[in-house]
């Protein structure tokens, strides 16, 4: 068996490493059975090319981000269940496309070939659309919806939002346009806040939402979402200098050389890393508000600073 570092032991026994690992293996289980033959009667190789992504492996950052939100203001874990496997859907979607020939031409996601490189770049294309829709089947048939519609509307609503036009696809549009003209593009940090602080932000304020927070509370929620979104970015961007294959499951050492508009490459590493451990601080700030119920968030942010992959 291959030895384990000591960090890694350490991380491993952490509490709340462990607690994200019970919460990762309930959204799987969950998502599996959201896109099983019983519960979506989709063509077989749809839902193989649904699933080939959907199960690969990815971190579920976002669902456990919603599912602690939901909990830090006294929502029912199994009631944000659905949304949480919602979020992950519309994810899972968006680095379909995002790898695509037009878009990032990638190879390697979660470790295997892109959808596109084993299924073609037509069912890769419907995968993805296919996984947006459901998420929305999804959240639409869940408890939430029936026993407390008017919650779930804002919620659904939230994150149609933060995934379309003005957020996720928005940032996405920025991105591709920023390739092409750097001089007149946006600036990395509004590309970032878009295309994946948005939906971060949302899950956060979701969790708020469902959980049947206050409004101060889904506002701070919304705040730390945000910025453990931007975070959240900034890493991948400082990752795609400093990882490896082997660590993320992608490609690395692209954006500078595709001429993304990454703030690796708008401003260097250093200030970069600088940029992240503020936003952490600031992350934690917008907390100030919660008890030890919001201890799974604040956990959740310093991962997201120190994570490898
Ligand atoms: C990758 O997201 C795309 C970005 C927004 C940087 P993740 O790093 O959350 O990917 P998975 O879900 O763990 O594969
Ligand atoms: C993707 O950002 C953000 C999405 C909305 C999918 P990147 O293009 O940096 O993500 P990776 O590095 O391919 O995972
Ligand atoms: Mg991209
Ligand atoms: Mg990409
Ligand atoms: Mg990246």
């Amino acid at each position: 068996m291959k030895a384990i570092s000591l960090e890694k032991k350490i991380e491993l026994e952490n509490p709340a490493t462990q607690e994200f690992s019970r919460l990762r293996g309930m959204v799987d289980d969950s998502m599996a059975g959201h896109i099983s033959a019983k519960a979506c009667d989709a063509p077989p190789l749809l839902r193989e090319a649904m699933e080939y992504s959907l199960m690969a492996g990815g971190k579920r950052v976002r669902p456990i981000l919603l599912l602690c939100a939901g909990k830090a203001v006294g929502g029912e874990e199994e009631k944000l269940l659905p949304f949480a496997c919602a979020v992950e859907f519309i994810h899972t979607y968006s680095l379909i496309h995002d790898d695509l020939p037009a878009m990032d031409d990638d190879d390697f996601r979660r470790g295997k070939p892109t959808s596109h490189k084993v299924f073609g770049e037509g069912m890769a294309v419907l995968a993805g659309d296919a996984l947006l829709t459901e998420a929305f089947r999804i959240m639409a048939e869940s408890r939430i919806a029936s026993g407390d519609p008017e919650k779930a509307v804002r919620a659904i609503a939230d994150m149609a939002r933060a995934a379309g036009a003005e957020g996720m696809v928005g940032g996405q549009q920025l991105d591709l346009a920023a390739e092409k003209d750097n001089a007149a593009a946006a600036k990395a940090e509004e590309i970032a806040l878009k295309k994946t602080a948005a939906l971060l932000a949302s899950c956060a304020r979701m969790g708020g939402i469902l959980g049947g927070g206050a409004p101060s509370q889904i506002a701070a929620l919304g705040e730390f979402g945000t910025r453990l979104g931007l975070l959240f970015q900034i890493t991948d961007d400082i990752l795609d200098e400093t990882s490896s294959f082997e660590e993320m499951g992608k490609g690395t050492a692209k954006d500078r050389i595709k001429g993304k508009r990454t703030y690796t490459v708008d401003y260097g590493l250093d200030a970069a890393k600088e940029r992240a451990d503020k936003l952490g601080r600031e992350a934690l700030e917008s907390l100030a508000a919660f008890g030890p119920e919001a201890a799974p968030l604040k956990e959740l942010a310093r991962m997201v600073r120190s994570r490898r992959s």
